[in-house]
């Protein structure tokens, strides 16, 4: 492993590149990213970078997003079979259907979408953008997509708006049962629940502290709780327990762990560094299209 890791290192001073690499990864895959974050902070990075070069360790959208915004770059997904399953619940063709059923309504994308589908929407957001981007919004009526949680979520933080939600959702993060946090608390009554907005609504309201990645992160950092039960993909574990070593961190079973976020080894990190794999190429009339509504999201959210 030390042999691969200084062929990264090597390949990456070689070739001026920079390795994003989202929470959820592989922890070794983290160690030798240059930035770590959560997808509003990497599509920043990856927009805002001088490096030309961009080897992205996280999932299909998020490499896209990247190369929507920054199409002079040339990005890399190491594992080309890293999707999203949520982003694959809403189709084009139904989305495109969906949309002139509301013709008043603003549609809003969560990033976890493809790139046709981010064409058709009029802004993106990320869990942790998505607040601020909606309170600069007029209109009362909201079509929300794909994700039923985040939107059910947003929806509670919004009364006075009238959300039309998608019907998609995060199979990692649906499999936690609020029986199983309940099983928790009872053991360690004092431990704080941590929660992301893709969870369902049962599961969110057994929670303390609902946030993005990055908020989970700097909840349990900055705050002095022992205990902290992680409701959200265990890669973030990593990065807590190493901010925090003296605290608790439970997870509430091994439900956890996205496959898709795991596809990255290593070695596919090497091997894309050394061979250009896998090149993402967004076809130009679509990019422009997509484009607006990613522009969108980081115009609002500044
Ligand atoms: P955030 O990084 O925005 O919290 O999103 C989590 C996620 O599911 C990424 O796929
Ligand atoms: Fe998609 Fe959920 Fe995996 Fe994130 S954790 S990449 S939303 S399946």
């Amino acid at each position: 492993m030390e042999k691969l890791i200084k062929e990264i290192q090597r390949l990456k001073k070689e070739k001026n590149a920079i390795i994003l690499s989202h929470y959820y990864q592989r922890p070794e895959v983290q160690d030798i990213a240059d930035v770590i974050g959560d997808s509003y902070y990497l599509s920043q990075i990856a927009r805002d970078c001088e490096q030309q070069l961009i080897v992205f360790c996280g999932v299909k959208f998020m490499a896209e997003s990247a190369k929507i915004l920054s199409p002079e770059k040339t990005v890399l997904l190491p594992a080309l079979d890293a999707g999203c399953p949520m982003a694959d619940m809403a189709d084009e063709e139904g989305v495109s259907e969906w949309i002139k059923d509301y013709p008043d309504a603003t549609v809003i994308a969560y990033i976890n979408s493809s790139t046709e589908v981010k064409a058709l929407v009029d802004v993106c957001v990320t869990s942790s953008s998505a607040e601020k981007i909606i309170n600069s919004i007029e209109s009362d009526e909201i079509l929300f997509l794909p994700d039923k949680n985040l939107g059910s979520y947003l929806a509670e933080q919004f009364p006075s708006k009238r959300f039309i939600l998608w019907d998609g959702f995060c199979i990692t993060h649906h499999r936690v049962r609020p029986e199983s946090i309940v099983k928790i608390k009872k053991r360690i009554p004092e431990i704080k629940v941590l929660a992301h907005p893709e969870c369902d609504k049962e599961v969110r309201d057994l929670a303390d502290y609902i946030g993005s990645t990055s908020g989970i992160l700097t909840f349990a950092t900055d705050h002095d709780f022992k205990d902290y039960l992680v409701v959200t993909e265990e890669g973030i574990l990593h990065q807590m327990k190493k901010k925090n070593p003296d605290k608790n961190f439970y997870v509430p079973g091994a439900t956890m762990t996205c496959v898709n976020m795991k596809k990255t080894t290593l070695q596919d990190v090497y091997e894309s560094l050394a061979f250009n794999k896998y090149e993402i190429t967004v076809e130009e009339g679509l990019r422009v299209k997509a484009l607006r509504s990613l522009e969108k999201m980081h115009e609002l959210s500044k």
